[in-house]
């Protein structure tokens, strides 16, 4: 039996190609139709095109995000003894937040659920950097992953297909038709996920820079307005940090040295930036979840997140004591001045990490965990010549040379005494 189909997909695209407007009913049948395979790969990339070059306005973004999220299952955190607080990041280099920060919130006795994913291209994945340690398992069962948020709080593991599954179909064309670097289809594309997983605060991380999809302030504010105001509507307290992605985070790039750097962090030592960032999103989590005094300096340096930390690897069948992977090979990069370093590209560390074999070309790709680099100095550190700027680790000696390529005028000295402004990492912060 046929059924007739209310639209054509033809004219859906037209109209956007043309600067109109989609109503809520064409949007929700487009998501449906394009899910089910009437719509083709072809015409869905037109019409991402369309929208990348056109736009949408809030009410078909918020009709946009709605209908991904009706293709899929809800979770719900209803009948939980902890309230559910998640922090999502749009991506950067050297972003391991998560690891200190879902553990140091939820010993305040707020559940973290942290659905993650893995990386592709240049930026990082959450569960690519835990599964260097040994033991930990990032695919748990909805039971698994309620029981660990009921008894520990925090919760770090894959997200089952089962959450807007037009969003998994729409985020792999986008991803081979040049059609990423839109706020409607970014927006829509995080938020149905973050409102269909059931969390009641939400706090974002948008990033601008050469290491961020954003590539300016503006933009980035943008993309956390239209994001903060989707998230008020469908009733998750919302709000969004503006943050700095223009020089990596933290000294780590990579995935095993990321773990270890957290666990820095959770000591209470670790590289400024990254407590900075971790803080920061602690308070705003905290505070939407009613603990606005909430002391989380003294959690890191007290050992309370720590110990939280240990409990949710131990959890997942991880071994928190385990040694982390050591690369085969490493290659010191020298300066060749006395001097300040005053330029560090995140977009070119990111790449050149990926080169070494920490991020992976192709979905189905291994990621080798005990690649990437690690920086010896930051933008705004005087350095001498000789001293090591960085040092690149990998399995195979190969994968230098590519990666010295991706870094060919990405770090500069300027001369001695010069005064180096370095922007402040935390930009604004975005609330309805
Ligand atoms: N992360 C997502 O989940 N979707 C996007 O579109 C971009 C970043």
């Amino acid at each position: 039996m046929s059924t007739v189909e209310p639209f054509d997909t033809v004219d859906l695209i037209t109209t956007k190609r043309d600067k109109g407007r989609l109503s809520t009913a064409q949007i929700s049948w487009l998501v449906d139709a394009y899910t089910r395979g009437y719509v083709a790969d072809e015409q869905m990339s037109a019409m991402a095109m369309a929208i990348l070059l056109n736009g949408m306005d809030r009410a078909e973004v918020h009709d946009l995000t709605m209908a991904m999220i009706a293709t899929g299952e809800r979770m719900s955190f209803e009948g939980l003894s902890r309230k559910t607080a998640d922090k999502h990041s749009t991506g950067g280099v050297g972003d391991k937040i998560t690891l200190p920060l879902a553990p140091l919130v939820a010993s305040f006795g707020v559940a973290v659920p942290q659905l993650s994913g893995r990386g592709l291209g240049h930026t990082g994945g959450t569960l690519d950097k835990l599964e260097s340690i040994p033991g930990w398992r990032a695919a748990l069962s909805n039971e698994e992953m309620r029981s660990q948020l009921d008894s520990i709080g925090a919760v770090i593991c894959a997200a089952g297909s089962g959450l807007a599954p037009a969003d998994k179909k729409l985020y792999a064309l986008r991803d081979i038709t040049g059609t990423v670097e839109s706020i409607p289809l970014i927006a829509s594309s995080i938020m149905s996920k973050k409102i269909a997983e059931g969390t009641s605060v939400l706090v974002l991380d948008v990033k601008f820079g050469s290491g961020a999809f954003m590539k300016t302030q503006e933009r980035a504010r943008e993309l956390a307005e239209t994001m903060v105001a989707l998230g008020a509507d469908a009733g998750v307290a919302t709000s969004a940090l503006l943050t700095n992605m223009n020089v990596p985070l933290g000294l780590a790039i990579g995935n095993a040295n990321e773990v270890r750097e957290s666990v820095e962090v959770l000591a209470g030592g670790g590289p400024a930036d990254v407590v900075e960032l971790t803080l920061a999103l602690a308070r705003e989590m905290l505070a939407a979840s009613g603990q606005p005094d909430a002391d989380v300096e003294k959690a890191l340096s007290g050992g309370r997140a720590m110990d939280t930390w240990r409990a949710m690897i131990k959890a997942q069948d991880g071994d928190p004591d385990a040694p982390l992977p050591v690369a085969k090979e490493t290659r010191d990069v020298v300066a060749d001045r006395d001097g300040v370093l005053e330029k560090q590209d995140a977009l070119a560390f990111g790449i050149a990490a990926w080169r070494l074999g920490a991020g992976r070309a192709r979905k189905e790709d291994p990621v080798q965990h005990a690649a990437g680099i690690d920086l010896r100095a930051k933008p705004g550190d005087s350095v001498k010549k000789g001293q090591v700027l960085f040092t690149l680790s990998a399995d195979e000696p190969a994968r230098f040379d590519r990666a010295l390529e991706a870094l060919e005028g990405a770090y500069s000295i300027a001369e001695a005494g010069a005064k180096v402004a370095v922007a402040p990492l935390i930009a604004d912060r975005v609330t309805v």
